[in-house]
């Protein structure tokens, strides 16, 4: 049956995934269920969207009672769900001022467009740079690819979008070798999700934060992963007691709604984009909007950043065991809900020997195995995962 799928979806979708043998049919809480019944505890959620895990009621609830009442308008109106779920975004993020987009590429673009514009209104000039991270991974739209860190996704497809160059990330020195009077602003995710869960140093984000204030660039940071309580933190910044102009936050936003912002501080919104300088036809319709509101009042009610925490130090525990146990396993990063174990060889096979035993991970390039669970597992589903990742690392090639 889960065969017969597979084989249609070969035969009418284009090829641009290596996807794993499973058709997914329904979610609940963190288990994920396949076509022909088999249940899964899942590690991905998503890739880092479904924190609140699968079919929790009260945000389905949410949802449906939205598709009865309007699914869109156009934002040449107001509507009510965008409004709260705006509200409900800044005041989380400590934030001023949100641009509501459908994924993360189309923030990370939002986000591009109004460094440039507020670095045009200063001084006139359209040849400005931005400097961006080796590693890092921003999105697949020209913009998001071109401050992407990784020259494999972006070789193909030159030329890029001009004037960006890319520093070290937790090398402060690489990223200063690289400022000229033409810097508009410095793009860094704060804990690198794609590129391998490479966190960035708290001295290091505070050097971007005093650099940037000194030459007058804007500091971006790129939540859309680490961002939504995955850290511990409702956005992983704070723990840093810095401060972001713009940041980029999606995945969990809309909690399986395709969702994505941008936000900025006041100084910046009063001196970047004005009427007519960007739009979208979906972005923040009140189908989204009612999602984003509902997610964080549903964060607020089941403490998911404290939970993050909590079982986020217990499995940092778990997999530092792990790690110890293992000689191919050369390092163990991350934070919260969101880590990473690097080996000395590709993860491919450990990943099938999980899933053919129930358990859902993904990777972060070919040699690390990254854990993004719902935000809502316990210390229990911990205990589980961990069982079947041994047998799976033992019974690997
Ligand atoms: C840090 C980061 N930025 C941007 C993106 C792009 O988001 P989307 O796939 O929603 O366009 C991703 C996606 O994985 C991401 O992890």
């Amino acid at each position: 049956m889960m065969q017969t799928y597979i084989d249609e979806a070969e035969k009418y979708l284009l090829h641009t995934y290596n996807r794993y043998q499973v058709v997914f049919d329904h979610g609940d809480g963190v288990k994920l269920y396949d076509t022909d019944g088999k249940e899964y505890l899942d590690f991905v959620s998503g890739i880092g969207v479904f924190a609140l895990g699968y079919n929790n009621k009260e945000f389905n609830d949410a949802v449906k009672a939205q598709v009865d009442k309007i699914l869109h308008t156009s934002n040449y109106y107001y509507n009510v769900p965008a409004i709260e779920a705006a509200k409900a975004v800044t005041e989380a993020s400590g934030m001023d001022k949100v641009f509501f987009t459908n994924s993360g590429a189309e923030a990370v673009e939002g986000a591009l467009k109004v460094a440039r514009k507020y670095a045009y209104l200063k001084d006139g000039k359209t040849d400005h740079e931005i400097i961006a991270m080796n590693h890092s991974f921003h999105g697949r739209t020209f913009g998001a690819l071109s401050v992407t860190g990784t020259e494999k996704y972006r070789a193909p497809f030159g030329p890029m979008i001009g004037n960006i160059k890319f520093a070290e990330i937790n090398d402060l020195d690489s990223v200063k070798a690289l400022v000229t009077d033409k810097t508009c602003a410095i793009l860094c995710e704060t804990l690198q999700g794609e590129g391998g869960i490479r966190p960035a140093t708290p001295e290091f984000l505070k050097g971007l934060r005093e650099l940037c204030d000194e030459i007058g660039a804007l500091l971006i940071l790129d939540e859309i992963q680490c961002g939504m309580g995955r850290t511990g933190y409702m956005y992983c910044f704070q723990k840093y007691g810095i401060k972001p102009d713009v940041l980029t936050t999606a995945k969990a936003l809309g909690c399986g709604i395709p969702m994505g912002a941008f936000l900025m501080t006041k100084e910046v919104a009063d001196n970047s984009l004005v009427a007519g300088d960007h739009g979208t036809t979906y972005g923040g319709n009140p189908l989204g909007g009612a999602a984003c509101a509902a997610v964080f009042k549903l964060y607020k009610e089941l403490n998911i950043c404290e939970n993050a925490k909590t079982v986020g130090e217990y499995l940092f525990e778990k997999l530092e065991e792990v790690k110890n146990t293992y000689s191919e396993i050369t390092d163990h990063r991350g934070m919260g809900l969101m880590q990473g174990l690097e080996f000395d060889k590709p993860v491919a096979d450990i990943i099938n020997n999980a899933l053919d035993n129930g358990l859902v991970l993904i990777n972060a390039g070919t040699q690390i195995i990254r854990f993004l669970p719902p935000l809502i597992i316990t210390k229990d589903d911990v205990d589980r995962m961990i069982v079947i990742l041994k047998e799976a690392i033992e019974n690997a090639h």
